[in-house]
Formats: C-alpha cells, sequence, structure tokens
C-alpha cells in the first residue's frame, strides 16, 4: 500500500533571497529603531529572569528553613564537610573531607531518620579536585557554597596517561567526549543534590586550549552516571570546561531550577546533554551557554524539557545523532514552554549522513523566541567545520525522522529564516508544523525552506503569514550553508553572518 504524502512546502516559487541584519552575538549593538518594538522584548525577558532568580533564591532558603526544622525534631541529620576536616578557604583542596563526609552519612543513615543531608555551608569555597561519588544511595547533598574545579593543569596532571588511552576503548564519539567530569555521581539511587550556592568549572584555560585543538579532551562539570531516581536542583552551574550537567545512562532523573552559565564565546560548554537515559525531566531551567542549551542524544527516550529560559547558545537539540556511521535513535520527547532569546536557534533535530536509527515522536509546542537566528532547523546533513574538518560525503543512509511535531513557536527571529527543514532524499522527514506565529526583524525576510519534507497530517496547514519555499538542493549535498554561491557572497558582503 502506497501511501500518498505531499510536500509541506507549496510555494516553490517564492524568492530564496534572505534579508537580514543578523549578527553574530551582540544582536544590540546595531539596533535599528524600527525594531524598537521587538528590541523592548528582551528587555522584558531579562526583567522576568531576574525575579525568576530571585525566587529560585526564596524557594531555596525555604527549604533550608525546612531541613533545619527537620533537624530540630530529629527527623533529619547533617553532615557538615566541616566536621570532617574541611578548610573551605577555596586554597586546599577539599576532596578528602566531602568523601569523608559522603562516606559517614551513608554508614549512618537510618530508617528511622527521614533525611541524611551532606552539607557544604555558606560563606565558604571548596577547591574540589576530581571526584567521583559511587553507589550513594538515599542521601542529599546541600551545597550551599561554592565548589571550585581545579586549575586545568591540576586536573590533566591527575589524569595522567589515561586521557590518551581513552581512544582506544569501544564507544562511540559522544560517550567518549563524556568520558571525563570533575565531579561524577555514579551508581546512586534516590539521591538529592540542592542548594543555595553552586559548582564553577573555572573553564577558561580550557576554552583557550580547545579553541585551537578541539579535538582535546575536557572535562563535564557534573556527571550523572548509571544513576536512577536523582534531583539535582536550584543549584549554580557555571564556566564548565566542557558540558556543565550531563546525564547517562540513568533513569528518572529530574534537573529542576538549575542556573547554568556559562559565557557565549565559551567552547562546547552545552548546558545540559542526556545520552542513553530515561524519564528524563528538565524543569524551569535557565541556561545560558556557548553551545546546545539542551542537547539529547543517542538512546534516549521520554524526555521532558518544560519550562524556563534558554538565555544564549544554540538553543535545544536532538542530536547529533548518527556521527560517522554509527546507529542513533531517540524517541518520546516534549519540549514545551520555553523562552528562547538570543539564541541562535530554538529547536533543532542534527543528524549526520551516514548515520541510521530513528527520531521518533518528538514534539516542540508552546515556544516563545527573541531575537533567535533560526527558530527552527532540522538537518539531516549535519558536518560541522570544528568536528569535522572535511566536506562530509553524500551518503543514502540517513537517521530517520519519522514523528516530528512542531506546534506553536511564537516570536521573532534575526536571520530571515524562520525554519530551514532540510532532509534526505532516501530518507525524507515526516513533519508536522502548526501554529508558527513568527516575525523577521525589521528588514529581514520570513520563510520557511525545506527539502525533502513530507506532511505527517492534513490538520497542520501553517497558519501564519510566512511563505514556505522549497530550495531545490542547489550544493546541498555536504553543505555548510544552505545558499548558492551568488547568494553567499552577497550575503558575506552585507552580513556578518547568516546561520550563526
Ligand atoms: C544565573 O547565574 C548568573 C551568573 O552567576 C547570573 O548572572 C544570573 O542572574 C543567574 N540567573 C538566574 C535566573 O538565576
Ligand atoms: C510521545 O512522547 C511523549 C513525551 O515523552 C509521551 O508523553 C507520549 O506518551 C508519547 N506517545 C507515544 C504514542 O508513545
Ligand atoms: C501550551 O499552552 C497552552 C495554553 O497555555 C496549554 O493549554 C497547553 O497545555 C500547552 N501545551 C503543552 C504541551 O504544554
Ligand atoms: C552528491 O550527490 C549530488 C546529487 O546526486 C551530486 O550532484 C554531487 O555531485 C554528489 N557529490 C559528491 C561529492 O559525490
Ligand atoms: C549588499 O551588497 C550589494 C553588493 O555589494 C550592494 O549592492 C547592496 O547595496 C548591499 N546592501 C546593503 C543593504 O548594504
Amino acid at each position: 500500500m502506497v501511501v500518498v504524502v505531499v510536500v509541506v512546502s507549496l510555494m516553490i516559487m517564492a524568492s530564496l533571497q534572505q534579508k537580514c541584519f543578523a549578527r553574530r552575538e551582540e544582536p544590540e549593538e546595531a539596533v535599528p529603531s524600527a525594531g524598537d518594538k521587538m528590541w523592548k522584548t528582551i528587555a522584558r525577558y531579562e526583567r522576568r529572569a531576574k525575579a525568576a532568580a530571585a525566587a529560585r533564591h526564596a524557594e531555596s532558603l525555604a527549604e533550608y528553613a525546612q531541613l533545619l526544622r527537620e533537624v530540630a525534631a530529629g527527623d533529619a541529620e547533617i553532615f557538615s564537610v566541616m566536621d570532617y576536616g574541611a578548610a573551605g578557604d577555596g586554597e586546599t583542596d577539599d576532596r578528602e573531607a566531602l568523601v569523608d563526609a559522603v562516606v559517614a552519612a551513608q554508614l549512618a543513615r537510618r530508617r528511622e531518620v527521614r533525611r541524611t543531608v551532606v552539607h557544604l555551608p555558606q560563606g565558604r569555597t571548596f577547591k574540589i579536585s576530581r571526584l567521583a561519588l559511587e553507589g550513594m544511595q538515599g542521601i542529599e547533598v546541600r551545597i550551599d557554597g561554592k565548589i571550585l574545579a581545579p586549575p586545568m593543569d591540576d586536573f590533566q596532571r591527575r589524569l595522567g596517561a589515561r586521557q590518551h588511552r581513552v581512544r582506544r576503548q569501544f564507544l562511540s564519539p559522544e560517550r567518549q567526549r563524556m568520558q571525563f567530569s570533575v565531579i561524577e555521581i555514579a551508581q546512586a539511587r534516590g539521591v538529592v543534590i540542592t542548594g543555595l550556592g553552586g559548582i564553577n568549572g573555572n573553564g577558561r584555560a580550557w576554552w583557550r586550549v580547545r579553541k585551537r585543538e578541539p579535538a582535546r579532551r575536557a572535562p563535564v562539570l557534573l556527571l550523572v552516571r548509571d544513576s536512577d531516581d536523582v534531583l539535582v536542583s536550584h543549584i549554580d552551574l557555571r564556566d564548565s570546561p566542557f558540558y556543565h550537567v550531563v546525564v547517562l545512562g540513568s533513569r528518572r532523573v529530574k534537573l529542576a531550577r538549575l542556573n547554568i552559565s556559562s559565557p557565549p564565546a565559551s567552547v562546547n560548554t552545552d548546558g545540559i546533554d542526556i545520552l542513553a537515559s530515561s524519564d528524563v525531566l528538565v524543569k524551569d531551567c535557565w541556561v545560558s551557554t556557548g553551545d546546545d542549551n539542551v542537547a539529547i542524544k543517542e538512546a534516549s527516550s521520554a524526555v521532558h524539557v518544560d519550562g524556563g529560559t534558554f538565555y544564549r547558545g544554540h538553543g535545544l537539540s536532538i542530536g547529533s545523532l548518527g556521527e560517522g556511521g554509527t546507529s542513533a535513535s531517540v524517541s518520546d520527547v516534549l519540549l514545551a514552554n520555553v523562552a528562547f532569546v538570543k539564541t541562535s536557534n530554538a529547536a533543532r533535530v542534527k543528524t549526520w549522513q551516514g548515520g541510521r536509527g530513528v527520531v521518533s515522536n518528538i514534539t516542540f509546542a508552546n515556544l516563545t523566541v527573541a531575537a533567535v537566528g533560526t527558530p527552527i532547523v532540522v538537518d539531516q546533513f549535519y558536518c560541522p567545520q570544528s568536528q569535522h574538518p572535511a566536506t562530509c560525503g553524500n551518503s543514502s543512509k540517513a537517521v530517520a525522522i519519522r514523528h516530528l511535531v512542531i506546534d506553536g513557536v511564537r516570536g521573532w527571529h534575526t536571520s530571515g529564516v524562520a525554519a530551514m527543514l532540510h532532509c534526505s532524499e532516501a530518507v525524507p522527514c515526516r513533519v508536522s508544523l502548526a501554529n508558527l506565529q513568527l516575525e523577521p526583524a525589521p528588514g529581514c525576510s520570513n520563510v520557511v525552506r525545506c527539502l525533502n519534507v513530507f506532511r505527517l497530517r492534513s490538520t497542520d496547514a501553517p497558519t501564519s503569514q510566512i511563505r514556505s519555499a522549497c530550495a531545490r538542493g542547489d550544493e546541498m549535498h555536504g553543505f555548510r550553508l544552505d545558499l548558492n554561491r551568488r547568494q553567499r557572497r552577497q550575503l558575506a558582503k552585507n552580513f556578518s553572518c547568516v546561520h550563526p
């Protein structure tokens, strides 16, 4: 039985010409007066973020007061790292003190005491060298002070030859990148990490090196590996050498009200990466980074990203998947109610040519965007220069994108392209696109560009005034920027960038 499919984009003849003033990082430098209304929306989001920060702090303070009441009533027990020899001066390595406090808390955990809490008190800075905590069960770690990652040189010295050995392991490229971490929580069950404080990754030296040598490994700031029922909430994670939080091989993990921040020029500082995990909830987080705000990678399912603000960075990505001909699947993802501000994209699906696997049951709903480059991107020809210096060759294999629903994206973009859906000829994408209410920044075009995209249902005609244009795929194979040579030359003269 042949299923008749309809190409989403109808207006093939619509102009492909893009006009815009998009620039790399700081669009506010040249604010056109005609766009004042739009730039005001940014100010509104920034005020809202400040209010969210205050609310988050108040919530965490209330939670601490509650803990103290429970201690007084004999329902909770606190193990302060200060009682296990921590200096908390930002100089001394307090790793052993933290490990000792965790061990003591774990041994002392009794059924009649409801909560057992390891405490890093406020007003102190704990320098912690590379740390792996394995097998924690039913305890909490309350970080009210600051944890400071070791300087790059110290970290590398401790790592020694291991850094070079890792290449020989039989792991996917993504898993290899997640090999190292500053703090690793492994085989944990029922663990809570929360507090008024946070973890500073001391990442600047790493970014400098990795800008020159992208292949150099750097550690994840907080890695949750092979764990179930973990909650990480309220803490700040900043300036990671590499990804900030990674959830790997875990189930029922909740990341709530986190503040993740690194400067826009930092290198590969993804906010949250999820790999080979299921039942993960990312709730009301504030994420500002130099790379993906959230990335959902191979073998993950049932991931909900709900609420919060992604401020600077590349937005949420599913992928990249299928790198180096690998098989990679992601299913059952819901991204909803997130505000994207000054990110290069809002939601993306990125797959490499030559990969195998399926992306299915993905929904992007109720998103708002302000000063976002290209809000929606589906790219089955992903091949970034940083990860693959040579042009990627043609392949008829691709990770299939089988069921993607985009329903409700409001706001304004700066690239002239509201959505770009570039799918392979051999394995077309099935997408439903509805309720796109996107305006371009003043002077920009407002097009949807697509290639080999098939409609999922018949009820999903775009409701906005956006003109759809289906690029015929000139230079589509191994492309980096989907413009023809003439357009590219012209754009290079007029604009600092098109797709940042
Ligand atoms: C997050 O942390 C950064 C850096 O410490 C701070 O500037 C920002 O206001 C915080 N945002 C929220 C929402 O807590
Ligand atoms: C699709 O994914 C969503 C989000 O995880 C989930 O709630 C829903 O049950 C999934 N639908 C199917 C048919 O599996
Ligand atoms: C989108 O927003 C509407 C109105 O606020 C709400 O009813 C709906 O549940 C939201 N959808 C999702 C998937 O959160
Ligand atoms: C890739 O495929 C396209 C279309 O079939 C063809 O025009 C192009 O030359 C191919 N490129 C390479 C590098 O094989
Ligand atoms: C863009 O570049 C073309 C070619 O150099 C030029 O004719 C045109 O005026 C420029 N447009 C703007 C808006 O600067």
